[in-house]
């Protein structure tokens, strides 16, 4: 088989993720203090693809480009690849033709996490050599996925999003391409949402009577579009996090598997982990709580977080009540306001959320 090539999508618009990704792509949200996409090119260079095109949209590729850069420090080299709307999974793909060549091809798409990697499904692709080879695993709300039924070992149907689904086995955004999924992307239609569905394409190629093969994910899989997902896939990294103490500590605890990054101060502050605190951040007179991942340059003084992202050069001052739950962007001010007069004050961006004591 020629040498495979990795895909990853990570142009959209990220309406579920707004305001975060008003200013910013979704892709770079960090999850355990590093962008999610970044998770994506790792199992691709650890599945040994050293060849990767990155699909970005015009709005946020640059800082797409400007994150990941050549490729160098993954030990891969990069290619990104201009797709002027989100016309859909398929239309990234035929966007991608030149780049794809005439070579197999892993798509993995930008915001998804998938816990034990991509190396077993490549070797398994690498023997059988289906046409495609796609991941499924069991989810309580198919109809929120693309969905398949099987026929024994053999796929036989696929639905994007179906109202009604009739099995619970949801398509995970990464798959495994020969070339003839181009010419099957080339002949489908849009669907109902106006795209071009990668998974009519698949479709596509069953009904053409190509083999489709299955594999079923055991380790975890997380599509991280929306935000309770993202502060799960934050959780479920944070698990496997190995403690390392590299900050100053002022009178401060530290229980349980925590990560404090060089340049950290924390004062009269417990820390319980699992959780990060990125470079250059101030932890004072705070407690932060399980799950939680903050990130570079932030500054927490009296305050209580737990199961939560606050994302770099934000501060959190001052609250009387614990903060949970939460996605916090980046350079976002929260603390008490003047004692008089007694006042909530907001500057707030469109489609933001607060809940308040
Ligand atoms: O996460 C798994 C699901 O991903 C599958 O079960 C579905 O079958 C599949 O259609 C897809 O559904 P989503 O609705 O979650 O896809 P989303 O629009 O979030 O796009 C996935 C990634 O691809 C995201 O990183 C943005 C990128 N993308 C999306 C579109 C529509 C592009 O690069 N270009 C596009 O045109």
């Amino acid at each position: 088989m020629a040498d495979l090539k990795g895909l990853i999508l990570s142009g959209g618009k990220g309406t579920r993720l707004r305001p975060i990704t008003h200013t910013s792509a979704k892709q770079l949200v960090p999850v355990a203090n590093k962008p999610v996409l970044f998770y994506g090119i790792e199992s691709l260079a650890e599945a040994g693809i050293r060849d990767i095109g990155i699909i970005i949209a015009p709005g946020t590729g640059a800082e797409i480009r400007e994150a990941a850069g050549d490729g160098e420090r993954f030990g891969v080299s990069i290619t990104y690849i201009e797709q002027d709307a989100p016309r859909g999974l398929a239309h990234a793909v035929i966007t991608a033709e030149d780049f794809l060549g005439d070579s197999p091809f892993v798509m993995y798409l930008g915001d998804n996490l998938l816990r034990d990697g991509i190396v077993e499904l490549v070797t398994q692709f690498r023997s059988k050599q289906p046409d495609a080879l796609i991941l499924l695993t069991q989810v309580p709300d198919p109809e929120n996925y693309g969905v398949a039924e099987l026929d024994g070992d053999r796929v036989a149907r696929l639905v994007e999003k179906p109202k009604d689904p009739s099995s619970d086995l949801a398509l995970v955004g990464v798959y495994m391409f020969t070339p003839p999924i181009l010419e099957a992307a080339r002949a489908i239609q849009p669907s109902w949402r106006g795209e071009l569905e990668i998974t009519d394409a698949i479709q596509h190629l069953i009904d053409a009577g190509m083999t489709v093969d299955p594999h079923i994910v055991r380790g975890w899989w997380k599509d991280t579009g929306q935000v309770q997902d993202m502060l799960d896939a934050n959780r479920l990294i944070l698990d496997d996090l190995d403690e390392r103490i590299e900050g100053e500590l002022i009178d401060s605890r530290v229980e349980g598997r925590v990560v404090i990054e060089p340049g950290v101060t924390l004062e009269r502050s417990t820390v319980r982990g699992p959780a990060i605190i990125g470079r250059g951040s101030r932890i004072a007179n705070a407690y932060i709580g399980p799950y939680t991942a903050i990130a570079e340059d932030v500054t927490i003084d009296g305050a209580e977080l737990e199961y939560s992202i606050v994302m770099e050069g934000s501060s959190i001052r001052d609250l009387e009540g614990r903060l949970e739950a939460s996605l916090i962007g980046r350079n976002v001010r929260i603390a008490r306001g003047p004692a008089q007069p007694r006042a909530y004050r907001f500057v707030v961006g469109d489609n933001a959320e607060i809940a308040i004591l």
